[in-house]
């Protein structure tokens, strides 16, 4: 499709292309390469997940790189363009296994995208790490699929607490997004918890992923008197909604989740999101050097500071490339079926996926820039969360939240 060759053309620069210039770099080393897939959404209503998710990836790309590569064999990318949907998130990840014959996938950021993509790459073999979808089903029955953030049973809790605990918050009211699986699944686990601590959930409203206009809902739901309302959704719409609920008069909080993250929601909801709160997979203000140094890569390459799904691409990509290590020196001949343009038969190959998957299934205590990443029998990441308060613009860091 043209509009993903042309996001291909802006966002990945020339060293981590797979073909001519690349492939030659990559034989010079002796090793040859290997081929990854990433489906973001680089274009949309969610364009800046993507774009975020791609800068993380090409960060980490970069350095493995320019440290040698994998087993001495360089690591490429193939980048498919969502546009945020699942419908093309599918055919994307079907292309990436099929016809590029990609070793492992990185990807997506919403998690409606990521249950398209991941039973393909489960049924073909083919291991794939979410960097940032939190929705619980995304990796359930699904031995090759994985990722590197916490889920939002979690995510709903720290929410919740923060409401009772340190915001005192006795009524809230709820509005979510009916198309995504992400929301739906936040929702609900926010109001089993607020509601276990003693709140009320005074209304409960549902909008539709690109939609602008939310008065009917805000009125609806204002009339019940909420001291706060709780928006499990994407940065756009959440945008749009704080201020439209501000025109109608609403005083009260916003609260919402991971799917607040980006640099366009105090662009779009300016001086109405001031002052409202969501938890957060990383803060930009925490000191630890690991944080501060990756800030400091990224806002080389873009002069912006990174949001969560940059650095958990980063971490995605890294735990793969640790996992590929591990195969490359325990086990060369399987390694070597991995290997761009290898012969070894089909059946070899998966069988090399495999040990890829088992590397990845095993990882403890992997010092990732969002935190320490262990992965548990449902191949989730247990980390702690943060809540942000957004002032000036800008994230505060309020508090984080073990798991
Ligand atoms: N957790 C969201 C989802 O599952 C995606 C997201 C992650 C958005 C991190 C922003 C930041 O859909």
């Amino acid at each position: 499709m043209s509009i993903r060759r042309l996001a291909l053309s802006v966002f990945i620069p020339l060293s981590v292309l797979g073909c001519g210039p690349g492939a030659e770099r990559g034989a010079s080393t002796g090793g040859g390469t290997l081929k990854i897939g990433e489906y973001s959404s680089l274009t949309g209503a969610t364009a800046t997940f993507g774009q975020s998710t791609h800068l993380g990836l090409t960060l980490a790309l970069d350095e493995i790189n320019a440290a040698g590569g994998i087993g001495g064999a360089r690591v490429e990318v193939i980048t498919e363009d969502t546009q945020g949907r699942a419908t093309e998130a599918g055919t994307a990840v079907s292309k990436l296994v099929t016809q590029d014959q990609v070793i492992a996938v990185i990807g997506e950021v919403a998690s409606s995208n990521s249950l398209a993509g991941a039973p393909i790459c489960n049924e073909a073999a083919v291991p794939m790490i979410t960097p940032a979808s939190t929705n619980p089903m995304v990796t359930t029955d699904k031995p090759f699929v994985f990722r590197v953030c916490f889920i939002d049973p979690f995510q709903g809790t720290v929410m919740a607490k923060f409401a009772v605990g340190s915001l005192k918050l006795t009524r809230v009211a709820v509005l979510r997004d009916a198309k995504s699986d992400y929301s739906l699944g936040l929702a609900e686990y926010f109001v089993k918890e607020f509601t276990a601590q003693g709140g009320t959930i005074v209304g409960n409203e549902a909008y539709t992923q690109g939609d602008v206009v939310f008065t009917a809902p805000l009125t609806n739901l204002i009339a019940k008197k909420p001291e706060a309302i709780f928006i499990p959704g994407y940065y756009t719409e959440v945008g749009l909604i704080a201020r439209q609920a501000r025109e109608l008069g609403f005083e009260g909080a916003l609260l919402g989740g991971d799917g607040w993250d980006s640099p366009k929601l105090t662009q779009i909801g300016g001086a109405s999101i001031e002052g409202c709160y969501f938890s957060n997979h990383y803060a930009t203000d925490d000191p630890n050097p690991v944080v501060q140094g990756f800030i400091a890569s990224a806002k080389a390459k873009t002069n912006e500071v990174p949001d969560a799904m940059a650095v958990l691409a980063y971490d995605a990509t890294k735990v793969l490339a640790a996992a590929l290590s591990t195969v490359a020196t325990a086990n060369p001949t399987a390694f070597a079926a991995l290997r761009t343009g290898s012969t070894a038969d089909a059946a070899a190959k998966r069988a090399a996926r495999t040990l890829v998957r088992d590397a990845i299934a095993a990882t403890k205590g992997f010092p990732g820039v969002s935190g320490t990443i262990t992965l548990d029998a449902n191949r989730d990441a247990s980390k702690s969360a943060v809540v942000l308060k957004v002032a000036n613009g800008g994230y505060q860091f309020v508090e984080r939240i073990e798991p």
